[in-house]
């Protein structure tokens, strides 16, 4: 009798081979993210052992997390990593009441995006208006996450997206993570083809740790890379 695994952990895929990270936490001491320099290096490591090859550092700018655009910058510029993954410093903006387009636009992602979040559980007021403003200003809103927003639902990305909003996949949502609506949520972004960037969210060691040794169908896994492989296509 023969038995086939039908699903595989994420550390035993090649899913994070030559991958691009486009929203982590992992400067340290500066919002919920990883807290030290040494579990910073030690995440860097586990990610290099794993493939990655470049990471954009998001710190939350956000009300609980007031960090100024040059403080952050200054600390990203202090931290002593010296390993082979390309380090780049962008920002995870919330649109809330702090929202400041001219500070968050010294902080884009890739030169010409702004990773930008919302509650998970109200729309901001002023959502639409923001957006507009951003990409008015010559910027390319991202909405990270989409799959966590409670209050979303298949038309609202629809519209999102008819809007030209691009959509970042947070990979550890397709197993189950952030629960089974973010799940089924992100499957459905997927299978749609919304999304046009992809990052892990990392926080932690443990947060990171978790996602290596959670598993997937390997349809699913397959799925993702497919999806990957289209991404790194595009980038060059
Ligand atoms: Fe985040």
């Amino acid at each position: 009798m023969f038995f086939f695994k039908s699903k595989i952990k994420v550390s035993e895929s090649a899913l994070l081979n030559d991958f691009t990270d486009c929203h982590c936490h992992l400067l340290p001491g500066v919002d919920d993210g990883v807290k030290t320099v040494e579990n910073t290096l030690r995440i860097l490591d586990m990610m290099h052992r794993h493939g990655v090859r470049e990471v954009w550092l998001t710190p939350h700018i956000m009300e609980e997390h007031p960090n100024s655009p040059e403080d952050l910058q200054h600390r990203f510029e202090s931290l002593p990593y010296d390993g082979p993954i390309q380090l780049h410093l962008a920002a995870e903006h919330m649109i809330d009441r702090e929202f400041c387009l001219e500070r968050a636009s010294k902080l884009p992602l890739q030169g010409d995006k702004l990773l930008v979040e919302t509650s998970y559980f109200n729309p901001p007021i002023n959502m639409k208006e923001t957006l507009r403003d951003i990409k008015v200003s010559g910027l390319h809103p991202v909405l990270a996450h989409p799959c966590r927003y409670q209050y979303m639902e298949p038309e609202d990305y629809e519209e999102l997206h008819s809007l030209g909003i691009i959509f970042q996949l947070n990979i550890p949502a397709l197993t189950g993570i952030y629960g089974p609506a973010a799940e089924k949520n992100a499957q459905w972004l997927l299978d749609k083809g919304y999304y046009s960037l992809a990052g892990t969210d990392t926080h932690s060691v443990t947060h990171f740790r978790h996602f290596l040794d959670s598993k997937m169908p390997k349809k699913l896994m397959r799925k993702i890379e497919r999806f990957l492989e289209e991404l790194k296509q595009q980038q060059g």
